[in-house]
């Protein structure tokens, strides 16, 4: 296990040259401040010795030189939304903040892209190509609060991945800061590129394990002009994720099919101050179709509507924006009913999931902690909350690793992986290390090691610490 240097009065006094004196802390608040992101568990937090905010991509590069000159570990933080433990600094030493480096750099309407500095808000990335007329697809629950640098280095998904696909499909190019402070461009804004090695989906989704993304460049698309939310209720779970193969075979090419289970459509009822219907029986299925053409839309949702029906749909209708509110309150909802929690992120391949949701969900009833299931059942992406309740540590552990061991067997047989969206972060170390193939660990590993041999930049993320 890799030991490091303390960061001293003296690193500290060079990482203020660097950034200014205003943007780099060690006072009580910030340490604590930062100790954590979306984790629940104390015992999981990590307190960092420091906290610095640069402003550029050469300050961001400046910072990684001395952490490797001084031998200090670097935990970058987009927007602290991760539930992986992503932007905990498990290593302690210093917290990297990209949120000073905000700004929307540029919009093409007729190179159909946009240029934003990593710490960008998705939200106002979204809004910015909305301005134009245009539209970016990458959408995760988190909009409104996560940070795009924070997506890319994810792979966000959400719930438009079932169309648009996640992050990964949205971006043209990147700028990163590599662990050892080199800068480098990757990517291109052509559609076609054998050039070499296909680095920037390397770095994207490696979780800030390769490098920090400074500055990105993102695909946008014509916004379609129609678009349909459909809300379709289920007293019978099996039979509303049966209709998820269904409706995918059929070729209405939605945007979103998202399922809720009844205790999901509960708790984020009650959270949200709603009722959609069938509060005490229903499961929900959430459709979205878009479209550019005023009767392709009539057509798909008259087809909509009879698979539903023909699928055991209790209720068929048009939704508005509330059934999104529910739908995003939902990890909130079972938030505030569990001081600790976890969710979980299995993915599957598609004409598995409607078995993996019902067979897991049904195995996590035997366990003495309340589960709750949502799926992004159109791109084979499923969430567990569990809730520690009232258990002990020990409990509380003894059971999640017991039904944990379950599913991932289940999920692995099923052709499936541990994460989909959510990313390996501090919390998936071990299982990663368990489950990938042995060929795909030592890739990864090989890497990493050859790009950061200090292990100085987010040690402890996605691999052990070596
Ligand atoms: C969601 C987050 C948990 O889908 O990924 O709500
Ligand atoms: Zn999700």
């Amino acid at each position: 296990m890799k030991t490091y240097e303390p960061i001293t009065e003296e690193i500290v006094g060079k990482l203020k040259k660097i950034v200014g004196d205003k943007f780099v802390w060690t006072d009580e608040d910030h340490l604590e401040q930062y100790k954590t992101d979306e984790e629940t568990d104390p015992r999981k937090f990590h307190r960092p010795e420091a906290v610095v905010a640069p402003a550029s991509t050469e300050e961001v590069a400046a910072i990684l030189k001395l952490a490797n000159a001084a031998r200090f570990p670097v935990t970058p933080r987009s927007g602290g939304t991760s539930v992986s433990d992503g932007a905990i600094p498990v290593c302690g030493g210093l917290v990297l903040l990209m949120e000073r480096m905000d700004k929307i750099l540029e919009v093409s309407p007729e190179g159909m892209y946009l240029k934003a500095q990593a710490g960008a808000r998705t939200g106002d990335v979204q809004q910015a190509a909305r301005q134009q007329g245009l539209f970016y697809a990458g959408d995760p629950c988190s909009a409104d609060s996560c940070l795009i640098g924070g997506n890319l280095a994810t792979n966000a998904g959400g719930d438009k991945a079932v169309r648009y696909g996640t992050t990964r499909n949205q971006v043209h190019a990147i700028e990163v800061v590599l662990p050892n402070g080199e800068i480098a461009h990757l990517g291109t804004r052509s559609k076609k590129n054998t050039t070499g090695y296909c680095l920037d989906q390397l770095v994207i989704g490696s979780e800030g394990t390769l490098g920090i993304i400074t500055e990105v460049t993102l695909k946008l698309l014509p916004q379609a002009p129609y678009k349909s939310d459909v809300l379709a209720i289920f007293t019978d779970q099996d039979k509303a994720t049966g209709i998820v193969p269904v409706l995918l075979r059929e070729g209405l090419n939605p945007t979103s099919v998202e399922f809720m289970d009844n205790a999901f459509v509960r708790a984020s009822s009650d959270y949200s101050k709603l009722n959609l219907g069938h509060y005490e029986d229903g499961s929900y299925v959430i459709l979205t179709l878009e479209t550019f053409d005023e009767e392709e839309m009539d057509r798909k949702l008259i087809k909509l509507d009879e698979l539903c029906q023909a699928n055991g749909a209790v209720e068929v209708g048009m939704a508005d924006d509330r059934v999104w509110t529910l739908r995003k309150n939902c990890l909130e909802s079972t938030r505030v009913l569990s001081k600790v929690m976890t969710s979980d992120d299995f993915v599957v391949p598609l004409d598995k999931i409607a078995r993996t949701i019902n067979e897991l969900s049904r195995e996590a009833q035997n366990y003495p902690f309340r589960v709750f299931t949502l799926a992004h059942a159109g791109d084979g992406n499923l969430h567990f909350s569990i809730l520690k309740g009232d258990l002990s540590d020990e409990e509380w552990e003894q059971a999640l690793d017991a039904f944990h061991a379950k599913a991932y067997q289940y999920v692995y047989a099923m052709g499936g992986k541990l994460s989909g969206e959510h990313g390996i972060g501090a919390k998936k170390v071990k299982q990663l290390a368990a489950l990938a193939d042995p060929g795909e660990l030592y890739m990864m590993q090989t890497i990493k090691k050859a790009l950061d041999p200090l292990d100085i930049l987010n040690p402890g993320k996605v691999l052990a610490v070596y």
